[in-house]
């Protein structure tokens, strides 16, 4: 009789129960706010939103908190779209949302806020309001030349029954536990924030005045919902602005409030003075803000959670483990793989896919007022997603090039219950991904790869490396469907002994290096180079550096650049010469960039030729990726996952 395998978790810290209040946690994984913006117009809940949610409390976390629900609408709509918890016909969407994410065993949970001086209450339904008044602690102008008035009392008190009414509501509609969003520069931090509350009546002056509408708050959430039901408080450890608070600050504020709360939630930063330290880049270590959490939690006994870059399985136990915090949240390692806390439970880590903090999650939201996410193409979709086709019949699928967008096709063929073949010209996969390999700033990009590559060989696709995929390949194999996915060739300028392109970058010579292109990938050469101690110049073309960054990335990129390398624009790369680069000005004039060794990073064109060659060659042909158009590794992933939904 075959032995019984007794199960014994990897991460015992991180699967165990916590309490909080009356309620029981399953995990210590917790998913953190995130807001979207499909929501309606009036800020009341969507089928989508709820889809949103929902996939993160199948994916196994622990609890799922909606992000940012306005308790104040009038005042405090903290973006152009944000669920509005005043309005008359919110309850039944949210009870929908509660319901959804418990489930699946999660429990509900929902961040209640106020924008204060940052609510973007000039943006209404339809309109653009250009004298609408914000409220924050203090009269104010902003940057942008809005103008902040001083909250008067009144309103004050209003704001502070609408947190007591909003609580009551989520209880209500079936959420288990709340957050009080105290961080990121909103409204309670704005009072706590000897920089901007500059009040001299009883919410200003010292620091029990500053934490006074922390605490009115806390008051008036824990009077509607009871003692059972956990309170969650969030806050930012430290103000890196002239004039902001400390973490000695937090930790005095800590103390002051802990007896009202249930859990510290310690974030870090603001999004208007410090997004990265909020949201920490590919620049920063993985939880390079858990240190925070870890100081505060000497001081109080409440329970304390930790965030910034997490989604290591090993490190969060270790987190828990060393005693630095006692829950880990999570928001875009959860967003690129919903299921990371049903994988770290079941032992199933190699399948994880790690974030690649390329923030076009954020940028887009900026951008087209969408969900996406580069390496998840259910993100934006997740309702339509449950709805998508099997296969009424089998087929052989046949999938030419084992980069990113080549081996999703495979995923997603496979998972629908086709028999997949993935062939990869050269003996290993990934494509134009394998050379990140080189940056220690873009492993997890390169750990795409080992976790592609390990779900295949779970979804049964035969992958045969070394083979090359020609018009006679294929009509050999016979496959129903081809999906053509043989990447793009780097476009080489200029060539000679001491030129590589991007991808080879380890093997650029020299201790000076000139890199022609400024685009994502040769800033991101440049930057990388630099680390290591290289003299580099990085010569574009165009005025501009990293313009096909997205808007979230691009300063931390830009920023590294300039602080560690020689940027020159507006000259052009001629030919290699025994000294350097030849480049040319726009007036014509020459000039020799001193280096010993050239990056070529100025892009890549399709192999048209191949991919023309390999055109009704099946009943079916698909193209996917960079043989079609060259573009990033999002486009790759959600062409290369929708041609295998297509099939
Ligand atoms: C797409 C997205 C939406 C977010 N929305 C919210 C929100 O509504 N409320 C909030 O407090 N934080 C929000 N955040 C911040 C996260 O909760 C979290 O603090 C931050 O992303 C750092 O965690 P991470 O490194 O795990 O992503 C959002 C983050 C992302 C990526």
């Amino acid at each position: 009789m075959k032995e019984a395998k007794i199960y014994t978790p990897n991460y015992p810290l991180l699967c165990s129960p916590i309490k909080l209040a009356g309620l029981t946690l399953k995990n210590r994984m917790i998913s953190a706010p995130m807001g979207f913006p499909d929501l309606t117009q009036d800020g009341l809940l969507t089928r989508d939103a709820i889809a949103f949610y929902e996939l993160r409390a199948r994916g196994g976390a622990a609890a799922v908190t909606v992000g940012e629900a306005v308790t104040h609408y009038r005042t405090g709509k903290s973006h152009g779209r944000s669920i509005n918890l005043q309005h008359p016909d919110v309850l039944a969407g949210l009870t929908n949302l509660a319901r959804a994410i418990r489930r699946h065993g999660a429990a509900a949970s929902i961040e209640l806020a106020h924008g204060g001086k940052f609510s973007a209450v000039d943006r209404l339904p339809g309109e653009r309001v250009r004298d609408a008044v914000k409220y924050g602690p203090a009269d104010e102008t902003l940057p942008d030349g809005s103008v902040v008035k001083q909250m008067p009392h009144e309103m004050i008190g209003e704001i502070v029954e609408s947190y007591g009414e909003a609580a009551a509501l989520v209880k209500r509609a079936g959420f288990d536990m709340l957050l009080v969003h105290a961080g990121h520069g909103w409204l309670i931090e704005q009072f706590l924030s000897p920089a901007t509350n500059t009040r001299t009546d009883e919410y200003g002056g010292n620091a029990i005045n500053r934490a006074r509408l922390a605490m009115e708050i806390l008051d008036a959430v824990r009077a509607a919902v009871g003692k059972d039901f956990p309170i969650e408080l969030r806050i930012s450890a430290e103000e890196t602005f002239p004039g902001g608070y400390s973490l000695k600050d937090a930790i005095e504020f800590a103390k002051l409030i802990e007896s009202r709360i249930d859990l510290l939630h310690v974030s870090a930063g603001s999004n208007e003075e410090s997004f990265y330290e909020t949201h920490p880049s590919m620049f920063m270590e993985r939880g390079c803000n858990v240190r925070f959490a870890e100081e505060i939690k000497k001081h109080v006994s409440v329970p304390v959670g930790a965030i910034g870059a997490l989604g290591e399985p090993e490190q969060m136990e270790r987190i828990i483990a060393s005693g630095s915090a006692d829950i880990v949240y999570m928001a875009r390692s959860l967003l690129v793989d919903p299921e990371l806390p049903r994988k770290v439970v079941q032992n199933r880590e190699d399948e994880i896919l790690r974030c690649i903090r390329c923030f076009m999650c954020l940028a887009e939201r900026m951008h087209t007022q969408t969900r996406i996410c580069a390496l998840n193409p259910v993100i934006g979709r997740e309702y339509e997603a449950q709805f998508d086709p099997q296969p009424t019949k089998p087929k052989y699928v046949l999938v030419a090039g084992g980069g990113p967008g080549g081996m999703q096709a495979a995923l997603t063929a496979a998972g629908r219950g086709h028999r997949v073949v993935l062939c990869e010209k050269e003996n290993e996969l990934g494509g134009a991904v394998r050379s990140e390999k080189e940056i220690p700033f873009k492993m997890d990009v390169f750990r795409l790869i080992a976790t592609m590559k390990r779900r295949m060989e779970l979804a049964g696709v035969e992958i045969r490396t070394g083979t090359e995929v020609t018009a006679d390949y294929v009509r050999e194999q016979a496959p129903d469907a081809l999906i053509v996915a043989v990447g793009g060739e780097p476009i080489m300028p200029v060539s000679g002994d001491k030129v590589v392109t991007a991808e080879n970058i380890a093997n650029v010579s020299g201790e000076r290096v000139a890199v022609i292109g400024g685009g994502l990938v040769g800033c991101e050469a440049a930057v990388h180079l630099a680390m290591k101690g290289k003299s580099v110049t990085l010569v574009e073309m165009a005025d501009t550096v990293a313009a096909d960054a997205n808007a979230r990335q691009r300063p931390a990129l830009v920023g590294q650049l300039y602080a560690r390398c020689s940027v020159i624009t507006g000259l052009k790369a001629l030919r290699t010469e025994p000294g350097g680069l030849l480049c040319e000005d726009r007036e014509g004039k020459t000039r020799l960039i001193e280096a010993d060794g050239v990056v070529c990073a100025v892009g890549s064109r399709p192999r048209s030729a191949l991919v023309d060659s390999l055109r009704g060659t099946a009943p079916e042909v698909a193209l996917v990726g960079d043989c079609v158009k060259v573009k990033d590794l999002r486009e790759a992933i959600f062409r290369g996952y929708h041609a295998g939904l297509d099939i």
